[in-house]
């Protein structure tokens, strides 16, 4: 349970500039229309869904979504914003996956993935295709390797403020989702002092 006290405490102080992040939101819109052209409707998981907008824009859409994340706050917080017909939050860890196998059309990730230790990653890759429908679709969204943080530690990954963070190269995200999904769309944005790349997948 690496880094789950430091978001416990970032939501606990509000101090969430990943929640502000507009480009983050139009990408995520624009992704759900391309998915939307392939499947009109579904059921989504929203991975580290914090206070559960990505799970928010899909319901929006028509589709049934279910959030999990490790820290009981934002999920509470995601609740008292009204009601939520086609929602479920679920408190859980994204490397246990209390999910059935091959229930979601979808899987999204956004800011997840790169808190993830690179020790665990087969886990979470395991867990996420048992859980996925097969041509299911994985939108995710992580820190690249161009911004400050990462060039002055020199290396792609940093450990700080008791949590991990992983800096992707795309030819590095090649290498770990290749072999299960198909690339459709990359994307990048600036939100702060990160970047990001934005990947649309679609599993193999
Ligand atoms: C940068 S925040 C992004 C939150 C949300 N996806 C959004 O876009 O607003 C990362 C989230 O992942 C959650 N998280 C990190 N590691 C996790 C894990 N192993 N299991 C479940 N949630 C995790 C954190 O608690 C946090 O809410």
């Amino acid at each position: 349970m690496r880094g789950r006290e430091f978001f416990k405490e970032s939501y606990a102080k509000s101090i969430t500039p990943w929640s502000g992040m507009k480009r983050v939101d139009e990408l995520t819109e624009e992704f759900i229309g391309l998915i939307r052209g392939e499947i009109p409707t579904g059921k989504v998981l929203d991975i580290g869904c914090g206070e559960g907008r990505v799970a928010r824009s899909f319901t929006r859409m028509g589709f049934d979504a279910y959030g999990i994340d490790y820290v009981t706050e934002p999920l509470v917080k995601a609740l008292e914003r009204g009601p939520l017909e086609r929602c479920s939050f679920i408190l859980g860890d994204v490397l246990s996956w209390p999910f059935r196998n091959g229930v979601f059309d979808i899987a999204a990730d956004n800011g997840c993935f790169h808190h993830v230790t690179k020790g665990d990653w087969k886990r979470y890759i395991s867990g996420l295709l048992r859980v996925m429908k097969p041509k299911a679709f994985f939108m995710l969204t992580v820190f690249t390797d161009e911004d400050m943080h990462s060039q002055r530690n020199k290396r792609n990954w940093i450990y700080h403020k008791g949590h991990y963070d992983h800096f992707f190269t795309i030819e590095e995200l090649k290498r770990v989702f290749e072999r299960w999904f198909e690339f459709m769309r990359i994307e990048k944005s600036r939100g702060g002092e990160y970047t990001f790349h934005h990947l649309l997948l679609r599993r193999i």
